[in-house]
């Protein structure tokens, strides 16, 4: 096994890949690689989680009635959303596409198991949370994966969480970390796409404080 660094070629390729990952909402209608697909799920496996909890758990939605009962989720959260906002950048916020789930020819709901016994409870003692946030890191490099393939994902969070889980059937104790959106991005950008619509700026200064 290596036990060195990478070459200055791979760096900045994998400096590349970071530029090019993208949060993605318009997608081509040609379906995903099956194969591709699961070698981007293997990342699962790779990813660090509290006391080697590992407690993703996936559901994929296929069924008509699952992904109409996620998209109009979606919808009403959207809506309520909105109604937070006013003048300009309520404006603004009605011109966003928030995801791509009329079009995604996969979707994702990931979640966390905040029960599992796995791992034993080391690390989530005192911050149960941790099992939540080693969802996150693992859907990160699921993300730049992905990426790597050629394909795109969509975070998905203007949800209510307690609806989808009643319209999934999703056992208790399973927790809403995200509801995905994959597929062929439409276009490839260095740029988020809130920035290119003028609703935020991507900030390059590190915050970094001393004590
Ligand atoms: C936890 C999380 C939740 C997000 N939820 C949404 C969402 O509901 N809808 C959406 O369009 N983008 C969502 N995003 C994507 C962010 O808007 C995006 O990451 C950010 O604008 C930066 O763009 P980039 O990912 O292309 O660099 C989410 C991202 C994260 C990490």
């Amino acid at each position: 096994m290596r036990d060195t660094a990478f070459s200055t070629e791979f760096r900045s390729q994998l400096d590349l890949l970071m530029r090019l990952r993208r949060d993605v909402r318009r997608f081509r209608s040609d379906p995903v690689d099956e194969a591709a697909l699961a070698r981007c799920l293997a990342t699962f496996a790779l990813a660090p989680s509290v006391g080697l909890s590992q407690p993703w758990r996936i559901l994929r939605i296929e069924t008509d009635a699952a992904r109409d009962a996620a998209l109009k989720n979606f919808q009403d959260s959207n809506t309520d959303a909105l109604a937070g906002y006013s003048g300009a950048r309520a404006k603004l916020y009605s011109q966003l596409k928030l995801s791509g789930m009329q079009e995604a020819p996969v979707q994702l709901a990931i979640y966390c198991d905040d029960d599992t016994t796995q791992g034993h409870g080391l690390g989530a003692h005192s911050m149960p949370e941790m099992r939540r946030y080693s969802v996150a890191c693992a859907i990160t490099l699921f993300w730049l994966r992905l990426r790597a393939e050629g394909l795109g994902l969509g975070w998905v969070s203007v949800l209510d969480p307690a609806r989808l889980n009643r319209d999934l059937e999703v056992p208790q104790g399973w927790h809403l970390i995200g509801y995905f959106c994959l597929g062929h991005p439409e276009a490839v950008s260095e740029t988020p796409e809130l920035e290119q619509k003028g609703w935020e700026r991507r900030r390059a200064a590190l915050p970094i404080e001393i004590r």
